[in-house]
């Protein structure tokens, strides 16, 4: 039987520690904000969004929200961000991907004060991240880091292996378990044998968006499993990458879906608002 990463469990206690962040800042006459801008009317993107502000109100974080027509352009976008990054009150500002067509998503992440990047996409955060200077780092893969931390799995001297090559969680995730000396492999759909790669893992960490994909023909004994897939099945139901069900037995901890990764993020933005407010003051 496979021990279960909570995130949701480890969520509420990182939230708990940004309240009372929030709380003592505030007692020195520092406010802490997030700035969240959603463009168009994506119904996965406004349930993110509705989530961070929930998130917000719990840890006594300030936030506005910005909701922008579809077919606003990126000139004024661009204005509206410049006009965050220059308003003291706000701490953190995210503008919620994906961005419509026709927007370009570098030159809006560009744009932000990389000091008020509280998704942590901007480069000069992930050149510092790289260097391992103090930097916002991107919430997914800093809540996968703190998640394994917070359960006591040991990341030094393992075989991580990332199935996945995205901006947000894949390449800065490689970064920081380098970083706690792993030996890392990232993989993809191009990759030769994806499944025999995938076997040699201690800790595997899929993000492919494919329900159900890995089952037990890709998983080493005892391997601790990290599975940041959430797609729906046919019959609506939510699944990881991975075919749970049938490698229970075999592994030692696997983060459920839903329930494992998704909570961390969200807490880990909260964190990084936080930070900001911190680092700032
Ligand atoms: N869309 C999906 N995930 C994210 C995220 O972590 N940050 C932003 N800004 N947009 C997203």
């Amino acid at each position: 039987m496979a021990i279960y990463l909570n995130g949701k469990a480890a969520s509420q206690s990182i939230k708990d520690e940004v309240r009372e962040r929030v709380s003592a800042l505030k007692e020195k006459g520092t406010d802490v904000a997030l700035a969240v801008i959603l463009v168009g009317d994506d119904p996965a993107s406004r349930i993110y969004v509705n989530n961070k502000q929930k998130a917000c109100d719990y840890t006594g974080i300030g936030s506005f929200t910005y909701e922008l027509p579809e077919d606003t352009g990126e000139e004024e976008l661009l204005r509206l961000i410049e006009q965050l990054n220059d308003t003291d009150s706000v701490s953190g500002i995210l503008v919620q991907m994906p961005l419509p067509a026709g927007i370009d998503e570098n030159a809006v992440i560009n744009a932000i004060d990389p000091l008020k990047d509280v998704d942590g996409f901007h480069p000069l955060n992930i050149g510092k991240m790289f260097t391992g200077d103090d930097a916002l780092i991107s919430c997914t893969p800093a809540g996968i880091m703190e998640l394994l931390k917070r359960n006591g799995v040991e990341i030094e001297g393992k075989e991580c292996v990332i199935v996945g090559r995205s901006n947000n969680v894949s390449k800065p995730l490689a970064i920081l378990m380098l970083r706690e000396n792993a030996t890392v492999t990232i993989c993809h759909s191009k990759t030769k044998d994806l499944k025999k790669v995938c076997k040699k893992a201690d800790i595997l960490i899929t993000a492919i968006g494919k329900p159900g994909f890995f089952g037990r023909d890709s998983i080493k004994k005892g391997a601790v499993i990290v599975d940041v897939g959430i797609n729906r099945d046919d019959s609506g139901k939510l699944r990881g990458d991975v075919d749970h069900e049938a490698v229970d037995d075999m592994v030692s901890y696997i983060t459920p879906v839903p329930g494992g990764v998704g909570p961390m993020t969200v807490a880990m933005l909260m964190k990084n608002c936080v930070d900001a407010a911190e680092r700032k003051r």
